[in-house]
């Protein structure tokens, strides 16, 4: 079979042409992103939701440069030929353009992700620029932020009034403006967001953003039911994973405690014409 081939920025943006939706999920590490690129996922993210999905944080702020690039690693092993967006943890952009060329360059060097997304929007569009100039791919990120839940009161849908519709559109415009390859909108309605899918000829993903959008991402611990602290409207559960690892957990644990496990299938056995020689040792240092 021939090894699937990696897409590029300018495949992207013919299937946004040719309304044809690409399907991405999170990855955060090497398994799982074996499996997405053996199941033909169009692009991989190593979100920032880690914080959640694999340290159990309570949200994404106290994730690391450090844990972003490990897990980015893993991911590029597990999936040479998929498309990888690295995402840039709270402050490792927010202090300073020269911040943001640093540490959006450490993903590449250092984890050769394909692009980097950050969030926000007219208030980050200096430092989408700066990373641009630097001759890096970029995806934006606007709609719910989650690194900035505090200010936004919460895990909140945006664009539900049309204020908060302008300021999305407003953003959106700027981050196309600004030269950035993608866009992502998160738990925004699905008119705001199919308004906006359509006026921007970059292609506009969504996460809660409904079908419109030029492609859908999903947590891929919310896709397989891994996750399950809570579980946001627009996640589709396409397995029980918790179900079937647990279950899994609770057979093994029962076995061994009634000596099912380990069965003679699962033993080592001396080498032929060794069992003389561990006989005399039994001989010698048994009781
Ligand atoms: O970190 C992440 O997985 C994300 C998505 C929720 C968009 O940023």
């Amino acid at each position: 079979m021939d090894a699937k081939k990696k897409l590029s920025i300018h495949e992207l943006a013919k299937m946004k042409r040719e309304g044809r939706k690409i399907a991405w999920l999170t990855a955060y590490d090497y398994p799982t992103a074996r499996f997405a690129e053996e199941a033909g996922l169009d692009l991989l993210l190593v979100g920032d939701s880690l914080g959640m999905c694999v340290y159990g944080y309570e949200g994404t702020v106290p994730v690391t440069m450090e844990q972003c690039i490990v897990h980015c690693q893993a991911v590029r092993r597990g999936a040479p030929n998929t498309f990888v967006i690295g995402d840039m943890p709270f402050m490792s952009y927010q202090q300073s353009d020269q911040d943001a060329v640093a540490n959006a360059g450490r993903f590449l060097k250092e984890a050769m992700v394909d692009a980097i997304k950050l969030e926000g929007g007219r208030r980050v569009i200096s430092r989408i620029r700066a990373i641009l100039d630097a001759g890096m791919v970029v995806c934006g990120h606007i709609g719910l932020t989650p690194q900035s839940s505090g200010q936004l009161g919460g895990h909140k849908a945006q664009g539900r009034t049309t204020e908060s519709a302008r300021a999305l559109i407003e953003d959106a415009l700027a981050i196309e403006e600004a030269g950035a390859q993608f866009l992502l909108l998160e738990a925004v309605p699905p008119e705001v967001a199919g308004f906006i899918a359509r006026r921007l000829s970059i292609p506009v993903y969504g996460i809660g953003a409904g079908p419109e959008c030029d492609g859908q991402l999903l947590i891929v611990s919310d896709l397989i039911g891994q996750f399950q602290a809570f579980t946001p409207k627009f996640v589709k559960k396409y397995a029980d994973v918790a179900g079937v690892v647990t279950a899994a957990m609770k057979a093994y644990t029962a076995d061994v405690r009634k000596g099912a496990f380990p069965a003679e299938e699962h033993c080592y056995h001396m080498l032929e014409g060794e069992e003389a020689g561990f006989r005399e040792l039994e001989r010698k240092y048994g009781k």
